[in-house]
């Protein structure tokens, strides 16, 4: 009895592998081991009043299994109204479903049940003021003043709060839409954008190649567009359009860069959408659109590696796709190397090497902090909100491993192993097993004794860093060292540093480098002479507001509140409030300033700050 116990919970066990086998991604309810999305069409109504998008989406359905005429959606605080099924006669009905109870992380199952296969529902619904994707911003929250404001931001499962869709990066869908809105305002999606569309508050979209839901997204506001070259162009308020226009006239540089290294662009037109400042991310890959923060207008064209990135993330992230949000690493540790590689081609090696090295230091100082589990590239969720997990990990880990491949394999055969694995994958989601799989067979087992499977597993599934890991050097930097250790000893005067031509990237490794125990009366005169406190580079004010607060440096109080209630970049704004939140009176003047400030923010902002100050 006891055997036959044992061999039916071991079948058993087997079988519940083989299933998830199929289904990689635990944040969807979807059944798509069982059926597919393969287009969507979307009929939404934009209502700033109500903040709410209310319509209907319309999924194309592809059944791979027979056995069941169930379709499991993702959804998050929508109100569904009702559901229409197609019949194949063409016919439609309207056909039961079920909403389950919320789940904190992933929301709420939607389960239609026809009693027919129907190859095409309709889910009429409407978003309500909760939808974690969208943000809805008063006219005062704007550059313009005088309209309002959405945008979208899907990844990672935020489409579910607008869209009830199978949310799942290992699906792909093409999709259409069609979005009303005021007429004084224009909608755009990442899509087919008509620069010269009429204002009509009436807008069409077609984005025929297959993406992840996680890149389906929409901008409403008053919006207007100047093109930067024949496939380029902003779109932007009117105000902050030229500085825009100026600030990323290199994109084109950038796209035919990339072509030649890593292969054509497969997506027509590249444009950017410029987003008010509480934009919760730098940029975002939106195919098409990227959507970029404004707090990357320098002036001075020090920050358009965010460009790069997200042009980057048109090969590595929207073409080949990871399958779950514990492969990231694979969008975003290839995204990061393809964007140095794009930097080096279009501003040289210097610059290149010098974003690495900031990058690993950062990283360096960031595994520190970071719990073990979190530090691995194939990270294990365990059910965590994947938002939560967020960290330089991905990135920058991801990088310095590709480097060191290139590094061991010479760039040639490095640089046509990538081109192909982009080509071997276009328009597939993969995860890190079968990327592992390929790497083997087509470079560390193709050259053979140059990199071990098991310095392979020490990269992918060890935590911390490999014990041989590239180690960017720049010059410029080690000039900057020996200026600060003559500064530190008294032997050099601060006006003879000649910080006339130092770049962005040469300032931040200065600030980032200072010791913890920098007196006052040098912060002062630093203050004093390079205008730190006031610099309007949104990442030196951050570097040097973050060793402010460090190191005791007051003065830079008021300017740094008025950064904090300003813009809502989570990358810029989260380790000042951190930093802040370790004194009694640093957090008790934190807490005063994130009240004013919390208004403004993004959803995914507050819920990181709230975080901070919930300890
Ligand atoms: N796709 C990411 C943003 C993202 C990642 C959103 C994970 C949600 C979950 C985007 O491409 C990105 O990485 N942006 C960075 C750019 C930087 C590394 C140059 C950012 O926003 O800071
Ligand atoms: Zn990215």
């Amino acid at each position: 009895m006891k055997t036959i116990l044992k061999t039916t919970m071991l079948l058993f066990s087997f079988v519940t592998c083989l299933v998830n086998a199929q289904v990689k991604d635990v944040y969807t309810y979807a059944n798509y081991d069982q059926v597919q999305t393969t287009h969507i069409y979307l009929d939404l109504d934009v209502d700033f009043d109500k903040k709410s998008l209310k319509g209907f989406a319309e999924l194309s359905l592809k059944w791979v299994s027979n056995d069941t005429n169930v379709i499991h959606l993702d959804t998050r605080d929508l109100v569904i109204e009702r559901i229409m099924a197609q019949h194949d006669s063409g016919a439609w009905v309207g056909v039961p479903f079920t909403l389950a109870e919320r789940d904190d992380v992933l929301g709420s199952k939607l389960t239609i049940t026809p009693s027919f296969n129907s190859k095409k529902v309709r889910v009429y619904y409407y978003s309500t003021e909760k939808a974690s994707g969208l943000q809805w911003l008063a006219p005062e929250q704007t550059a313009g003043k005088q309209h309002p404001f959405l945008f979208s931001q899907n990844q990672a499962i935020h489409a579910r709060s607008w869209i009830p869709i199978q949310d799942t990066p290992s699906i792909r869908a093409t999709y259409t839409a069609r979005i009303t809105t005021d007429k004084n305002l224009l909608a755009v999606m990442s899509a087919n954008n008509e620069p010269n569309t009429p204002r009509d508050g009436d807008y069409f979209f077609s984005m025929p190649q297959a993406i992840p839901s996680y890149l389906i997204a929409i901008g409403v506001g008053d919006l207007h567009f100047k093109p930067m070259s024949k496939q380029t162009g902003i779109y932007a308020e009117s105000n902050i359009i030229d500085a825009a226009v100026a600030e990323f006239d290199d994109t084109q540089a950038m796209i035919d860069e990339s072509e030649k290294l890593f292969g054509p662009y497969r997506w027509g037109r590249y444009d950017l959408l410029i987003l008010p400042p509480s934009f919760p991310f730098g940029g975002m890959e939106n195919p098409r659109l990227s959507f970029i923060t404004p707090t990357v207008i320098a002036g001075d064209k020090s920050l358009v590696n965010l460009i790069a990135h997200e042009l980057a993330h048109s090969w590595s992230g929207n073409l080949v796709t990871n399958e779950s949000w514990r492969d990231l690493w694979l969008n975003e540790g290839f995204t990061s190397y393809v964007e140095n590689r794009i930097m080096e081609s279009v501003f040289g090696v210097d610059r290149a090497v010098m974003e690495q090295a900031l990058g690993a230091q950062g990283l360096n100082e960031e595994v520190t902090h970071l719990a073990p589990g979190d530090t691995q590239l194939y990270i294990d969720l365990k059910g965590r909100d994947p938002d939560d997990a967020f960290s330089g990990v991905p990135y920058v880990k991801g990088q310095l491993f590709l480097m060191y491949l290139e590094e061991q394999f010479g760039r040639e055969k490095f640089d046509t192993f990538i081109l192909d694995y982009f080509n071997n994958h276009a328009f597939q989601s993969l995860g890190t097993e079968a990327f592992v799989v390929y790497l083997k067979q087509n470079l560390t087992h193709k050259y053979q004794n140059i990199v071990s499977d098991k310095m392979l597993n020490e990269w992918i599934y060890g935590q911390g860093l490999p014990t041989v890991v590239p180690k960017p050097t720049s010059n410029a930097f080690s000039i900057i060292d020996a200026t600060t250790t003559q500064l530190l000893a008294n032997e050099l005067a601060l006006e003879d540093i000649r910080t006339s031509d130092w770049t962005l990237h040469e300032w931040l490794h200065f600030i980032n480098n200072l010791p913890l125990d920098t007196n006052l009366s040098l912060m002062k005169s630093l203050d004093n002479s390079f205008n730190l406190t006031q610099s309007t580079n949104a990442e030196i004010a951050h570097a040097w507001y973050l060793l402010s607060i460090k190191v005791g440096y007051k003065d830079v109080y008021s300017n740094m509140a008025k950064y904090l209630k300003g813009i809502g970049r989570r990358k810029l704004i989260v380790p000042l409030y951190k930093e802040l939140a370790k004194t009694e009176e640093g957090k008790a003047w934190a807490l005063k300033v994130y009240k004013q400030a919390r208004p403004g923010y993004h959803g995914l902002a507050q819920g990181t700050v709230d975080g901070i100050f919930a300890k």
